[in-house]
């Protein structure tokens, strides 16, 4: 075969191996095979010598062209191989569905309010709601607290304006006169919800937080119904350690009136005896007046007690503000 027709056939064997070598060492080699000091290509270009001259130009010229085309393929499939070993070996399947996606969970707030209600419901009660933005009938005169009570004072409640005096809840005892106003006895619920008071916040105050309200009315209701029922509710909350004690108190929509102080591990633990949790009693018969409910036939009771001083005895929190800043570390506890 004369020089010249070997280049070409050699030139298509070279780039059919640099084309097949499967990774950059397969490749080395194909090039060494054939560009190397022995290799197939140069043992052509050292027998150039042995040409005429008349020869030689043209033969150079071809050879420098395939040597060209030859260096070119070898920087393409280098660049090709180079992608694929920087890729991860195994082949990523998009389809898959993500393992461990964050759901994110309840508030720790809203996880006990939830707690409280679904023992609530255990034994009857219903979930009923209002207003967070209400009048003073509702909040104070039908809950016979009167237009001199310091809780009426600007100085405890956020006032929206001074004309028809809009007000935002200080208690939810003003659904208490919304749900009797709206039905009839008996009623049996939870009221679950935001209250506003002018407090500074400090570790355990703020401006805003949670209450349950609860109402029961009926004929013939005692107190001893309402010593049950408070007594079942935090045992099922707080442990069957929990104890109970009730102590007078003063709220103008009760007569008596009691405050409920509670006990059990997590109470010692904090160096105390007794955490006062509530204040409850008997519906005043005025209160009944009020909403239109004859008291000589209904009788009632009813209970308001704080979301976050629960939550924080459960969780073992000692800063009610944690609750409100929304910090991920503290809530992802929950
Ligand atoms: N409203 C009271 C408070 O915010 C709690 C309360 C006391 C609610 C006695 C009641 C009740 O329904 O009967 O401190």
């Amino acid at each position: 075969m004369s020089f010249l027709d070997q280049i070409e056939p050699l030139k298509h064997a070279a780039l059919a191996e640099f084309s097949a070598a499967a990774d950059l060492a397969a490749l080395e080699q194909a090039k060494v095979a054939f560009l190397g000091g022995n290799g197939k290509f140069t043992a052509l270009l050292k027998q150039m010598g042995s040409l005429s001259k008349e020869e030689k130009p043209a033969a150079g010229k071809l050879i420098n062209v395939a040597k060209a085309e030859l260096e070119a393929k070898l920087a393409e499939r280098r660049g090709e191989l180079e992608l694929k070993a920087a890729l991860p070996k195994d082949p990523t399947d998009f389809t898959l569905p993500g393992r461990r996606r964050p759901l994110g969970k309840l508030h720790p707030l809203t996880q006990t309010v939830e707690d409280i209600v679904r023992a609530f419901r255990k034994i009857g009660f219903a979930v009923a709601d209002g207003p967070e933005i209400e009048d003073e009938y509702h909040c104070f005169d039908a809950l016979n607290t009167p237009a001199d009570h310091p809780a009426r004072d600007s100085q405890d409640t956020f006032y929206l304006a001074t004309d028809k005096r809009p007000l935002l809840r200080t208690h939810t005892s003003s659904v208490q006169i919304r749900v009797m106003k709206s039905q009839q006895p008996p009623i049996r619920i939870v009221i679950p919800g935001r209250v506003f008071r002018r407090d500074n916040a400090d570790a355990t105050h703020n401006p805003t937080f949670h209450q349950i309200e609860g109402l029961y009315v009926d004929k013939g209701v005692t107190i001893g119904d309402l010593k049950g029922t408070v007594e079942f509710v935090f045992k099922e909350l707080m442990g069957s350690d929990t104890k109970i004690r009730f102590r007078p108190h003063y709220f103008s929509y009760t007569e008596p009136s009691l405050e409920i102080d509670f006990q059990n591990a997590l109470v010692k633990k904090m160096g105390k005896e007794w955490l006062e949790i509530a204040g409850c009693g008997m519906v005043h018969p005025q209160v009944f007046e009020n909403v239109g409910y004859d008291p000589e036939v209904w009788s009632g009771w009813a209970f308001g007690f704080g979301v976050e001083r629960i939550a924080m005895l459960r969780g073992g929190i000692n800063d009610i503000r944690l609750f409100y800043e929304n910090d991920a570390r503290f809530l992802r506890q929950f």
